[in-house]
């Protein structure tokens, strides 16, 4: 068959068991052997036990995804057919058949009880200054605090009949699992996941058919404190959401007579704790195998002396079905040694920096006592060194055997960020046998693929890539280790690498919901989403306001992104609200403060502050080399990063963030819209002008990132340009070529240069290994991107930062794009350049990109005379394929063509290859 339909997918997912939307998202691929293949039209029929409750009827139409359910309305746990057919250009046909099956529609659905077992509450630890956490540098925990998890136990009866088909919808204040008839259900870590709970809490739906029998069954949910009661972030802050663990659990069960059973948890379930005496995501877990519970999820266990549950009130409004990819184990790989370090203290290296876990095999003495500490470094001798500062981030687990012969661990109620593992107690030699290193994340699949001929290029893309899924869990964080938190300015600059390394569609989209939710009312958004205590003001913010520029502005930032990259304007309606309030806020803080000590303004100046937000306090270009350091005491400090840019920075993100905002009143067709914030936009423009550029172009402040933002944000009159992209370029070389750029204006240093004609000052800095650089850390063996460019010193000596953080991997999305060549010109690659940039420094390169379209390929290698180009173009897409280089002749797939240097070769779906003979 040469056209066939491929990749189905409901809500972004290939048969899904669990989706609540009631207007689900269909999505399909093609492949025809033909090119120039376009879809011409589609149709879809859903239907359900032979009854049709959609029919789109043949739509003349090329959209293959984003396709929005119109039928009459879905119903709660029903599974649907869905039957797709798409017409091609060639005059061909092809069907293919996809299904999904509902979740829990609407709260009245939810027919049992949330249930809380008897407990101690949760230590409710107090916030904490944290100039004086900075300074104590790591704070110790007071075990004694810590709480066990508990365990909620249930029996049920059914009836002698045969099972058709029976799910579990379930959830918990807490982390939990459920196992029935003495089998843990499913394969997910960490549900319900990390979501802004008091209004929005996910829960899961498991298929448990063949986890139930007729007669006698039992079920225990095993709860640990996780992000609704355990320590967060820095400040090790407990109890964000309650102090108490709760669960809630529906079981239906349908028969083959056709008859259904809803029952789960009430007032009959029967509470403990057990082996599990703490579980936090921030601590670690003990685990006391001395206390046996394997048996307590089967029905003849007697649970005679466990406690009673209490029945609370806490409503289903906030109850949401998973939505996108679950967190699993996604990879298992043996450490790479296990050794004893100078100091006599056995040390696993897994090799690699990443989030999860170890399991580990271990036979003992009953009570013998074992930990395993986790850290990203040892030290020059290569002994133990934990690279943390913050509070109760032990990162430690602690298991006690039961003596009964081989015993095997996996913490299951925590992660770690970590590369070492410091074992103590361990009986015998452990080897690498006796450990399993597990990898964590959200279950995404991996769309982009980078090689080339320099292998510290390759190696900075794998660093990125394991950057990245160390911090997608649930939701995007700055690190898996010290704070595990949604920082939103993370998100912001490393957005766009992320779509070209993952398919971060249904992860993003379910992020932005709790963005949205956690948006404030007068627009601000928080600086972490989800919002935790720990975070708000008093906390690690400076002064009152919520969020930051450069954070905040991931309400503008990402949902242009996600269309950017994914061509679906549904990421910018849902989310078009919020970009517009965030806008607002912005400007109303412009014109109505400004700025202390600001004297006595002329009426002129008075009027130009209205557009430029300079008030309150922001990270700025956080962490740019070489103003991280207090300049009085000379101490490295990441703080006064802040302070020194914090007065320009914003005003780019207000200019950035109402472009945006306009790009997108465009592509939506809000044309009010547009001619508001295209002329607001001018005005900060002309503002920023006059405060901040002089006659030559210059900025009042010498500092790499500030050009970079200006310039990239057209923010320098045009006929100055030229003055300021050669002060930043003397600023370059001054430097010796090395980078002084933060979070905020890192994304677009290349591009800037690039831009305006500087590509090879861009590649002296993608190719410099001397700190500050991106190979400087690839020189010293790294695995990840570090949080700070001198996170290990030319002399070797780590220090205490950490080791796992993606923003300055943001580079990623520029190597593809620039040394690959793809480049989207309509959203969702739907029309894409290839237009490779063959750096000097290197003989080949290729890339390979899953769009929503299939699969982009381009791949280039140079000899003394000649260029060869090899591209793949996806059905239902065209390209403009440019050859690099003064070229006397191009051949295309063999033969000699007529090639314009300006236009390049436009072409349809296909393989081509092209080669510029010298
Ligand atoms: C986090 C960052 C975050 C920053 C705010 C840090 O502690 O780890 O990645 O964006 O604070 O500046």
């Amino acid at each position: 068959m040469s056209f066939d339909l491929y990749d189905l997918t409901c809500d972004y997912l290939e048969s899904p068991i669990g989706i609540d939307s009631k207007n689900p998202l269909f999505a399909w691929k093609m492949v025809c052997e033909k090119s120039n293949t376009i879809q011409t039209a589609w149709k879809i029929q859903v239907s359900s036990d032979g009854v049709t409750v959609w029919d789109s009827g043949k739509v003349d139409d090329c959209q293959s995804f984003g396709i929005i359910y119109a039928g009459t309305p879905l119903e709660s746990g029903k599974c649907y057919i869905w039957h797709l057919q798409v017409w091609n250009n060639h005059g061909d046909f092809a069907v293919a058949e996809g299904c999904f099956e509902m979740a829990l529609l609407y709260p009245s659905d939810w027919v049992v009880k949330w249930v809380e077992p008897t407990q101690l509450p949760a230590y409710n630890e107090p916030s904490m200054d944290f100039h004086k956490i900075m300074k104590d540098g790591f704070v110790e925990l007071d075990k004694i605090k810590m709480q066990p998890a508990q365990m909620i136990r249930y029996t049920f009866s059914l009836p002698m009949k045969e099972i058709n088909r029976a799910r579990a919808y379930a959830t918990a204040h807490g982390i939990y699992q459920l196992d029935i008839n003495g089998d843990k259900i499913g394969d997910l870590e960490l549900t319900p996941g990390n979501t802004e709970y008091p209004v929005y809490l996910q829960y899961q739906v498991y298929d448990i058919t063949k986890n139930i029998i007729s007669g006698k069954n039992a079920l225990c949910m095993t709860v640990g404190d996780g992000w609704y009661c355990g320590k967060v972030g820095l400040v090790g802050r407990s109890c964000q959401y309650g102090d108490r663990i709760a669960g809630i659990f529906q079981l239906e069960v349908e028969f083959v007579d056709g008859t259904k059973q809803i029952f789960g948890s009430d007032d009959t379930c029967k509470s403990t704790d057990g082996p599990i005496r703490y579980a936090d995501l921030f601590v670690g877990q003990k685990y006391d195998a001395t206390i046996e519970c394997r048996a307590c999820s089967k029905p003849d266990f007697d649970d005679a002396d466990w406690n009673s549950v209490f029945v609370k009130d806490y409503g289903y409004d906030n109850l949401r079905a998973e939505f996108g990819e679950p967190v699993k184990v996604c990879e298992e790989f043996k450490p790479k040694a296990v050794y004893k370090s100078p100091r006599g203290e056995w040390i696993v290296d897994t090799g690699q920096i990443m989030a999860g876990r170890v399991r580990m095999r271990i036979k003992g003495e009953k009570g013998n006592v074992v930990t395993l500490e986790h850290t990203e470094t040892v030290d020059k001798e290569g002994n133990y060194l934990y690279n943390m500062f913050g509070r109760f981030i032990n990162q430690t687990d602690t298991y006690i055997l039961s003596g009964k012969g081989d015993e095997v661990y996996e913490p299951r109620f925590t992660f770690h960020g970590f590369r070492y593992i410091r074992v103590t107690g361990y009986p015998g030699i452990p080897t690498k046998d006796d450990f399993d290193v597990q990898v964590i994340q959200s279950d995404l699949v991996k769309t982009g693929e980078f090689s080339c001929s320099d292998e510290r290029l390759n190696q900075l893309q794998r660093n990125i890539f394991w950057s990245q899924r160390s911090n997608m869990i649930s939701i995007p964080t700055d690190c898996p280790q010290r704070e595990k938190a949604g920082w939103t300015g993370d998100v912001q600059v490393f957005a766009r690498t992320a779509c070209f390394n993952m398919d971060m569609r249904a992860f993003f989209t379910r992020w932005l919901r709790n963005v949205r939710l956690a948006q404030k009312d007068d627009g601000q958004i928080p600086i972490v989403v989800p919002y935790w205590k720990a975070y708000h003001p008093g906390g690690v913010l400076h002064g009152n306001t919520h969020t930051s520029s450069g954070w905040g502005d991931v309400a503008t930032v990402l949902p242009w992104a996600l269309y950017t990259a994914y061509g679906d304007k549904q990421f910018l309606l849902e989310n078009y609200e919020m970009m517009k309030r965030w806008v607002e806020y912005i400007r109303y803080t412009a014109r109505t403060e400004l700025p202390e000590n600001s004297g006595n303004l002329t009426d002129e100046r008075r009027e130009r502050m209205k557009y430029l937000w300079n008030t309150n306090f922001h990270f700025g270009d956080w962490l740019a080399p070489s103003v991280t350091v207090d300049p009085e005491t000379g101490d490295v400090s990441p703080i006064y990063s802040a302070f020194s840019t914090m007065d320009i920075v914003p005003s780019c993100f207000f200019a950035y963030s109402t472009q945006l905002l306009a790009t997108a009143a465009q592509e939506l067709g809000h044309y009010k819209d547009v001619e508001e914030y295209e002329s607001l936009l001018k005005n900060i423009k002309h503002a920023f002008a006059d405060e901040y550029v002089d006659e030559q172009g210059h900025l009042p402040k010498e500092l790499q990132g500030l050009y970079v933002l200006a310039l990239k944000f057209s923010l320098i009159p045009k006929e100055k340009i030229p003055g300021a992209v050669s002060k930043l370029v003397a600023l370059i070389e001054e430097n010796e070529n090395r980078l002084d750029t933060g979070f905020m204006s890192i994304p677009f240093l290349l591009d800037v240069l690039q831009d305006n004609g500087r590509i090879d000052v861009a590649y002296n800095l993608l190719f410099q290994d001397k700190c500050p650089s991106w190979l400087y850390a690839v020189k010293m063996g790294a695995t990840s991107i570090w949080e700070a460019w001198q996170a290990i010193l030319e002399d070797g000596t780590p220090t205490i930062v950490s080791y796992n953080h993606y923003a300055f991997g943001c580079v990623g999305e520029w190597m593809y794009r620039t040394i690959g060549g793809l480049k989207a010109m309509k959203p969702g690659y739907k029309h894409f350049v290839i237009s490779p940039n063959p750096a000097e420094q290197l003989t080949w390169a290729e890339i390979k990109y899953d769009s929503v379209h299939g699969s982009i390929g381009s791949m280039w290698k140079k000899s003394e005379d000649d260029i060869c180009i090899e591209v793949n173009v996806p059905v239902n897409t065209t390209a403009t394929i440019f050859v690099p280089g003064k070229n006397n002749r191009i051949l295309f797939n063999g033969k000699e063509i007529n090639y314009d240097y300006n236009k390049g070769i436009m072409v349809g779906s296909g393989a081509y290859t092209l080669i510029g003979k010298i």
